[in-house]
């Protein structure tokens, strides 16, 4: 059961990590299609921000602590972060791998939760993989779109 709470950490911080640096490009992204960029990134934020509750209410539901703070949640994440304000493209593809990061450690807590039978929580993850696939297929299109 630790490893679970652990790997659930370690989704809520990427939860955090991957949804502050969307808001971060939707701030500073510049370009001549600037207002679907910003408007995608937008949207991209609100629906990665909308699932942290439910991350730290699992946790609290596996009778563990929510991690607290950006400097445990700066030590916790896989993603790294870019203080850089990119071009679009480099910010499209940084989210794109970001975003597999999270896949990848979301497919780690589903398997986990599976083996610990938590039923609630595996359907949750197994929702979040579904909406994090989507946001994969994206920003994939976009990037398809841009390539020389
Ligand atoms: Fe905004």
């Amino acid at each position: 059961m630790e490893e679970l709470i652990q790997q659930m950490k370690v989704y809520l911080a990427d939860n955090v990590a991957l949804g502050m640096k969307a808001q971060q490009y939707h701030w500073n992204v510049e370009g001549n299609s600037f207002p679907q960029y910003h408007d995608f990134l937008g949207n991209l934020y609100v629906e990665i921000n909308g699932a942290i509750d439910n991350i730290g209410e699992f946790i609290r539901t596996l009778d563990a602590y929510a991690p607290l703070g950006p400097r445990r949640i700066s030590e916790l994440t896989t993603l790294d972060e870019t203080d850089v304000a990119p071009d679009a493209m480099v910010m499209f593809r940084n989210l794109y791998n970001d975003n597999n990061k999270v896949i990848n450690t979301i497919m780690e807590a589903f398997r986990l939760a599976e083996r610990y039978t938590e039923i609630g929580l595996s359907n949750f993850l197994q929702d979040r993989i579904a909406a994090h696939k989507k946001h994969q297929w994206m920003l994939r299109s976009i990037l398809r779109g841009t390539e020389q």
